[in-house]
């Protein structure tokens, strides 16, 4: 998992009865060093002795997320549930198995030369993008640790996949912490586990935003690690150029995500469905729109434009979503793009009210008549003509892939 979803609002995992925060997972794929020599407010020194903090939380925040378990075990019962194609899942099993990207995340000292060349506020802004990165990488570790656990007596084949994806996501969370050490830093990651709160979406909405997650992750690695191979001088640190490799990890897990949609035909076949896949397509993109608009300057910094990257992102991945979501949005319609571009400027003018010297109050009633203009533009966005799209498509697009 490598993107964000965000504008749905957390639900604390302590009101939520019976649905389990994730264990903190002991995988033998995942060492992360905490021998850091300084601290900003989002890591921790190696010590300990230092305050133990997380990320700063805002809506735009990357989430963790939880599920209920217990569906997801009846979903993937095959005794119940006959649309699972044991021979797909039997193949993609392998796949994964092979382990493509074993020996690709491998360091070398030029890490460290070029993070140590990276002085001003550039340097400032690589932390963030490492810091966020490393969450949302993260993030998918730990659902699908725990959905490899949970799913290991109904359905060992799906369950030995979730392993295996959180077995891809250790090792791209792991590198990105290694990256915040050549800045003497390190996210605190067993801390963030336990401290932060969990979001809860059913099932169904788990493979949605999972698999936007994934295929928007893809979109925005091959992009960037494309754009910086015909661009070098660009290539600030190293760690784009391993983007190619791990791009296709990204792809992987998104196209396992398609297996299991197709396997719960309920989730793409009806009205709901459409209206569900919209939305979290609405969801998706307008976070990272918001989000990347927010730090133009790291985009900047590596040559790209946050606006026009995002609008190629946001075209690729909706494109690619076509191929199985039963509704999308037309995202190459103008419009649409203008209606994002007001939600930056609401959204500055709202961080801007943060800013001021205001009382609580005084921000909060500012704040109103920006979120009521926020929330009608999303409608409207949400609104738009839709495209209808789905599986039924596949072959037509097949040939369109790009690897
Ligand atoms: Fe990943
Ligand atoms: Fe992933």
């Amino acid at each position: 998992m490598a993107a964000e979803m965000a504008l749905v609002k957390p639900i604390s995992i302590s009101k939520l009865g019976n649905y389990p925060k994730p264990r903190i997972p002991q995988t033998k794929f995942f060492r992360i060093s905490m021998s850091t020599t300084s601290s900003t407010p989002t890591t921790k020194s190696s010590s300990n002795k230092g305050p133990k903090k997380g990320i700063k939380e805002s809506l735009l925040t990357p989430r963790f997320y939880t599920t209920d378990f217990d569906e997801m075990e009846t979903l993937f019962n095959t005794d119940i549930n006959k649309n699972l194609n044991e021979a797909e899942f039997e193949a993609l099993l392998q796949e994964f198995k092979t382990d493509y990207n074993q020996t690709h995340f491998v360091r070398n000292k030029d890490f460290k030369e070029a993070a140590d060349k990276i002085q001003g506020p550039m340097r400032q802004i690589f932390v963030e993008f490492l810091e966020r990165s490393c969450t949302a990488e993260f993030s998918g570790f730990l659902l699908y640790k725990e959905l490899g656990r949970r799913l290991k007596k109904t359905n060992p084949v799906v369950a030995e996949i979730f392993s295996l994806m959180s077995r891809d996501e250790a090792r791209h969370a792991g590198f990105l912490n290694k990256g915040l050490s050549d800045f003497n830093l390190a996210l605190d990651l067993g801390f963030l586990t336990k401290a932060r709160k969990y979001t809860f979406f059913k099932p169904k909405f788990i493979f949605y935003a999972t698999y936007l997650s994934e295929k928007i992750g893809y979109w925005r690695y091959i992009t960037i690690y494309r754009h910086l191979k015909t661009n070098p001088e660009y290539q600030l640190y190293p760690i784009f150029k391993y983007f190619e490799n791990w791009c296709q990890d990204e792809n992987r897990h998104g196209d396992f995500f398609s297996a299991l949609m197709k396997a719960q035909p309920q989730f793409l076949n009806d009205w709901k469905a459409k209206l569900w896949s919209r939305f979290f397509c609405l969801s998706v993109y307008v976070t990272m729109y918001l989000n990347d608009c927010q730090r133009s300057a790291f985009y900047e910094g590596i040559g790209l434009d946050a606006k026009e990257f995002d609008m190629h992102v946001i075209i690729e991945t909706n494109r690619t979503t076509a191929r199985i979501f039963p509704a999308v949005l037309d995202v190459e319609n103008p419009e649409f793009k203008r209606k994002l571009d007001r939600m930056v400027e609401i959204n500055t003018e709202l961080l801007a009210i943060g800013d001021t010297d205001d009382s609580g109050f005084l921000k909060n009633l500012k704040r109103i008549p920006l979120i009521a203009a926020l929330a009608s533009e999303l409608l409207a966005a949400y609104l738009m003509k839709p495209i209808d799209s789905g599986s039924v498509d596949l072959a037509e697009f097949e040939t369109q892939l790009v690897y």
